[in-house]
């Protein structure tokens, strides 16, 4: 699995959501960068907490935009925020009990969600938040 490279191709064309989007992958990156180097648990699973945060804070911006301006995906969009977190979430517990190792299957799981939703939902908004002025 190579490491994620932000292009243009994964832009919604709003520069404050671009940036988000820029450190949700290279958390993704570091993430990858720890498991290949077999770095100790304690390490990873703070990197899973902060990769978590990090992901809840993301969508609660995007969903505030959907809120205030009345889109009309909002329901459908946070449906798939939720269901990530979830999974987030459930990776974090099971890490920590031991119960699961962190492998790059996992890793490649959080790149590809990430990049299917910026590219397949996330850009379904950029028409309607650059309308009402959003950058
Ligand atoms: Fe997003
Ligand atoms: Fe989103």
């Amino acid at each position: 699995m190579a490491l994620i490279k932000w292009t243009t191709e994964l832009s919604v064309n709003i520069s404050s959501i671009d940036e988000q989007h820029k450190i949700l992958i290279n958390m993704i990156n570091e993430f990858y960068e720890k498991i290949s180097e077999k770095s100790n648990n304690e390490l990873i699973s703070n990197l899973i907490t902060k990769m978590k945060d990090y992901t809840i804070l993301h969508f609660s911006v995007e969903e505030k935009l959907f809120e205030q301006y009345n889109y009309a995906d909002f329901e459908q969009h946070k449906k798939q925020h939720d269901g990530f977190i979830k999974k987030v979430s459930d990776l974090e517990e099971r890490f920590n009990k031991g119960e699961i190792i962190l492998s790059f299957e996992i890793t490649k799981f959080l790149k590809d969600w990430l990049i299917n939703h910026i590219q397949g939902t996330d850009k379904k908004y950029t028409k309607f938040f650059i309308e009402k002025g959003i950058s």
